[in-house]
């Protein structure tokens, strides 16, 4: 049986005060689930944030981190970095980070490995752009990201992966894939990794990323291949995020 995971994602907008409250928000009103969660602050925050998660059933995640091991990499964070603050996840191809700071398909498969090799688990992005559904070419986009790390990597790391379908035209819009829609590529995704690997297939997290909110994670959740979500703009209120980690069928 495949574990839920919500994971959120707090991209640029928080401060330091905003993020220790947010996170003793968290803390006190967690309730008792059979799920993860986690939460990724900006870099910055990350060693505070892990102090006060210690001891706790939140896991800590990156947004992004680096291509390489160690170099001169001016303003880049190794992945064995994130290591030393307990950092459980790393984000890796958020469609932002494709968009606006030139990752592409290479560049996200080296991200997934340096993870991979620090004992982090990858949450591997991936998604088709608005005019890509309109044209009807969400599972060649999805299937090109994907098989581009899988070719990298190789198959045997995504038992240690997470993978978010996250369609961009469904990311901080408030429009969200309709539960059928997210369900239709999520399986699609599984089938490609059965292909490879039945046993990764079947045990992977494949979470639904854009818009998620406690209005709509009932919906999305009860699909039978969305074991969780990635969330943005409501993962920023505690009340919120937990609300959706509460979406959960029993
Ligand atoms: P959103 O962001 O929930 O604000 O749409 C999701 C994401 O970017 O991962």
């Amino acid at each position: 049986m495949r574990r839920n995971l919500v994971v959120g994602n707090w991209k640029m907008k928080i401060n330091q005060q905003s993020a220790q409250k947010l996170v003793d928000g968290l803390i006190d009103g967690l309730p008792s689930e059979d799920a993860d969660i986690a939460v990724c602050p900006p870099y910055l925050y990350i060693p505070e944030v892990s102090q006060r998660l210690a001891n706790t059933t939140i896991g800590l995640g990156a947004q992004n981190v680096a291509t390489h091991v160690e170099g001169a990499y001016t303003g880049e964070i190794a992945a064995v970095m994130l290591k030393d603050f307990n950092c459980k996840y790393a984000i890796v191809g958020h469609s932002e980070r494709r968009a606006n700071y030139a990752d592409t398909s290479q560049t996200v498969a080296q991200r997934f490995q340096q993870a991979i090799d620090a004992d982090i688990i990858p949450v591997l992005a991936i998604g088709e752009l608005l005019e890509e559904r309109e044209d009807g070419t969400t599972f060649d986009v999805v299937e090109k990201q994907l098989n581009a790390v899988i070719d990298f990597s190789g198959i045997e790391n995504f038992k240690k992966a997470v993978i978010a379908y996250e369609p961009v035209w469904a990311i901080g819009t408030g429009l969200t894939a309709s539960a059928e829609q997210a369900q239709e590529v999520h399986l699609f995704i599984r089938q490609l990794l059965a292909e490879k690997n039945q046993q990764i297939a079947e045990n992977i997290q494949i979470l639904y990323g854009g818009s998620v909110k406690p209005q709509n994670a009932v919906a999305l959740f009860a699909m039978p291949d969305i074991d969780g979500a990635l969330v943005g703009g409501d993962s920023l209120s505690a009340d919120s995020f937990l609300k959706i980690y509460s979406s959960f069928q029993k």
